[in-house]
């Protein structure tokens, strides 16, 4: 089951090899800081030492005296364009450049431009700013202290840390079946913070032309579409004046959704000098001021019946948002998709309360590669139910077929309102059970047991809600969520399909080749696939949140089927035959019962574009556009199974297996998908054991470089082993659902469950993540190990 890369498939859905390897393998990408144009200069960035502190001056003359500096801005430059502050993802202002205090280490200060990047970065050590120390908030918890200083006092009347509170469910209903649970289960849960950490890290190439009036940027962005309208509308110029490139790029994981400081800077900087400005972060500078994600506190319970019927859920949740409210996700929901934790169980009610507040850390709170804050929620529910499951003491993969969502129970509302679109869930964590060899590893770790060793079998059964979405249902910042696309069809029958949606990696250029390959009978080769420029593409919002298939791909659909119905037509000019006498098979429109007399789509483009007589109000050439409104998101699930053995002098746990059986409806490359699986198996592994973004007191940030905050390699990953159930997606055009970041949420909970059953013999309910040597040793000292 792990091996599906094959014969290669020419005409439509198969494992079909990546166009875009054959440049990537080579080392022919071309990445933001491969751009290099004639006269450009580099900017480099002055960050804040200190996470909270007024700023009494800035010197900047030393720095504008440097030979090679060509401009030096700071906040006050910037004020006055009008430009210091830039809105956020959340209805909150950003500062791009500190005016007043700093509010998180690392925070943007000054902007030095000049003849060579390291010229730029000597001139950085030439600024002298005058910081007065402020008091710190770095832990959420304290946010809303009585003395807890104000961070945002810049917000006008703005007398605390408390950003928003936020409430789904039904309260009253939830407080009923908890009056009358036989059980009831809760506990305290840190998601901390930690970062997408993508390969490459955030720039950009600003290019005002003031001859032309023409902004031309390449950045590392996964919504092109989005950052050029938001440019527009702060920078009061016309779109059509603002192109936006996004070249290849090494990984997004939701860090190139937003907007950072850096990205204005250089547009400032090439429009005060007339020159292109190139701004290239290092790794620090990313692990420290861009997106973070999670760092939710979490308080749940769940409640049930002693025989183990869940009857509802329920979360208080403090989200630690940073100094700004940048966070991204739908307007209307500020937990993102946090209320999707009643997870994949059919339960009566379920409530949670969220509330935001701000702390001196840095702004974001971004869908690390998940769907808007659904792996926190899945993390919650799948946490819950091992913690039933052991008060319970029934087996949790017992507890969870016990619960688990009937087919017949779709389309389903779950309790806080959403409606999954379709899953047969008890067959997909049977194939995960008997892949495993579930029987036999319990009796392997009752064995083990017995002898002192520890083994831990963890599962987790998750449900992601994707492909956002639905006009009638969200939107981000008045932007609606639906995805244009357009095909033309050359007379020679070769294809160009324009798409707003981005490639970061998930090789769109292979997968959407293959749909209207699929569609149009078309060999994949002959699609090409442009995206990534907003003067060549339709618009759209983007490649996040595993959006791209279920929209996107959806759209890409819509216009190839477009496309064949205008091909049927001219096929009926062609054949002298009435267009609904024809029939459709492998790219040929043919007359029914006489599949003999028929035409390829090759020869109908090639009518489309010449002299054959076409109906009245039959437009010549192939070609269509289309914007694709999903009707609903789209519901993969999938059952995971984490075997690992932890060394209880040591703490170190090793991963031993992880068997992963995911449901993403019908696959269109299933290579493809196993390398998005394969991915998230490893985020989710470094999320569960070795990654957090902490800070001291001070605010000082303990994770600025790979040596600390780390990253899971081939050492620490066993060989995945992957299976595959498919259910379709009832309302997609192809059926089809995204999988980008299924195993990127599924996985933690797989994990950390594993490890809190290991620990079992030693009385541990549960230990908050990442489950490092040194937090596994704690967590057993002082406890008696007990078979
Ligand atoms: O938005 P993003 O591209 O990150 O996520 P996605 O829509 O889940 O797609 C990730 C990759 O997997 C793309 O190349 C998809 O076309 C491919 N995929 C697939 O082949 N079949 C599916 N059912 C879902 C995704």
């Amino acid at each position: 089951m792990t091996h599906t890369a094959g014969t290669p498939r020419h005409h439509g859905f198969g494992p079909m090899r990546r166009k875009e390897d054959a440049r990537f393998i080579r080392g022919r990408g071309k990445y933001v800081d491969d751009i290099k144009l004639p006269g450009m200069l580099h900017g480099a960035i002055l960050h804040s030492p200190h996470a909270h502190a007024r700023i009494r001056s800035i010197d900047v003359g030393a720095a504008e005296a440097h030979p090679k500096v060509k401009a030096v801005i700071t906040g006050e430059t910037l004020e006055a364009m009008n430009l210091a502050w830039m809105p956020t993802l959340s209805n909150d202002v950003q500062a791009v450049l500190a005016t007043d205090k700093v509010r998180f280490q690392g925070q943007e200060v000054a902007f030095v431009i000049a003849e060579d990047h390291y010229s730029a970065r000597d001139a950085l050590e030439l600024i002298d700013v005058d910081y007065d120390p402020l008091p710190v908030v770095s832990d959420a918890r304290t946010a809303m202290d009585e003395d807890a200083p104000v961070i945002r006092d810049d917000l006008e009347g703005r007398k605390d840390n408390h950003i928003f509170d936020w409430e789904a469910g039904d309260r009253a209903r939830t407080e009923e079946v908890f009056a009358v649970a036989d059980v009831v289960v809760s506990q305290d849960m840190l998601y901390p913070r930690v970062h997408p950490a993508p390969l490459e890290t955030c720039g950009i190439v600003a290019d005002m032309d003031k001859v032309t009036g023409k902004l031309t940027v390449w950045a590392t962005t996964q919504a092109p579409h989005a950052h050029r309208t938001l440019y527009a509308l702060v920078a009061g110029l016309p779109e059509h004046k603002i192109r936006v490139i996004s070249p290849d790029i090494g990984g997004g994981f939701g860090n190139k959704v937003g907007i950072y400081p850096g990205y204005v800077c250089s547009i400032v900087g090439s429009i005060l000098t007339g020159r292109p400005v190139k701004w290239v972060e290092d790794r620090s500078e990313n692990l420290m001021t861009t997106s973070f994600a999670r760092d939710y506190h979490m308080s749940g319970s769940i409640a049930a019946t002693r025989d183990g019927k869940v009857l509802g859920v329920r979360v208080k949740t403090l989200a630690d948002h940073g100094a700004f409210n940048g966070s991204a996700q739908p307007t209307k929901f500020p937990a993102g998709f946090f209320h999707v934790f009643t997870g994949s169980y059919d339960m009566q009610a379920a409530h949670c309360e969220v509330t935001g507040v701000y702390t001196n850390k840095a702004p974001g709170g971004v869908a690390y590669a998940c769907s808007f804050r659904i792996t926190e929620a899945v993390y919650l529910v799948e946490r819950l139910m091992d913690l039933l499951a052991a008060e319970l003491d029934v087996d949790p993969a017992e507890l969870r077929m016990k619960n688990l969502l009937q087919p017949e129970q779709f389309p389903y509302t779950c309790a806080t309102g959403w409606e999954y679109d379709s899953g047969d869930y008890a067959t997909t964590l049977r194939l995960a059970l008997e892949m495993a060899g579930y029987e036999a590893l319990r009796k392997e770790q009752a064995e083990k047991r017995a002898r002192g060793e520890l083994m831990g079998i963890g599962i987790s059964f998750f449900t992601e809600a994707v492909g956002a979405g639905p006009r009638k249902h969200m939107d981000i910042l008045g932007f609606g969520m639906a995805d244009g696309a357009e095909l033309r069809v050359h007379p020679t029958g070769k294809a160009v399909l324009r798409i707003s949606v981005q490639t970061q990696g998930q090789g769109h250029e292979t997968t959407f080749a293959q749909i209207v390959a699929e569609e149009l009978g078309i060999p994949a080769d002959d699609v090409e696939v442009v995206h990534g420029d907003t003067d060549q593409t339709p618009f759209g919002l983007g490649t996040y949140g595993s959006r791209s298939t279920p929209v996107s791909g959806a759209a890409t659909a819509v216009v190839t089927r477009k496309v064949r119905e205008r091909a049927r037509l001219v096929a009926g000019a062609m054949l002298e035959a009435d267009p609904g006498d024809l029939e459709w098979s492998e790219g040929r429109w043919f007359v029914r019962g006489d599949p003999n007399s028929g035409v390829t789509i090759q020869e109908i483009a090639m009518a489309a574009h010449g002299s054959v007589e076409l109906p009245e109000g039959v437009e010549g050439h192939l070609d269509a556009t289309t914007v694709y409104n999903p009707p609903n998101l789209t519901y993969p699930y999938g059952a995971y199974i984490c075997v690992v053995d932890v060394d209880a002098g040591t703490g170190k746990v090793s991963v031993r297996r992880i068997i992963a059986v995911d449901d993403c409806g019908v696959r269109i490359n299933p290579m493809i998908v196993e390398g998005q699986v394969h991915g998230g198996l490893a985020d989710g592994i470094g999320m569960a054991l070795m990654q957090v973004m902490a800070f001291d007191e001070d605010g000082n940030h303990l994770g600025a470089s790979f040596m600390d905050y780390l990253l899971p390699t081939s050492m620490e990953c066993p060989s995945w082993e992957l299976g595959a159930t498919v259910t379709p997606s009832p309302h997609h055009p192809l059926g089809a659902k995204g999988v980008g970041e299924s195993a990127t949420v599924g996985s933690p909970p797989a994990v950390v469950n594993a490890v809190v059953d290991a620990l079992k013999p030693y009385g541990v309910r549960h230990a908050d993540i990442p489950l490092t040597p040194a937090n596994v040793w704690r967590t057993l000292q002082g406890r008696p190990f007990r078979t």
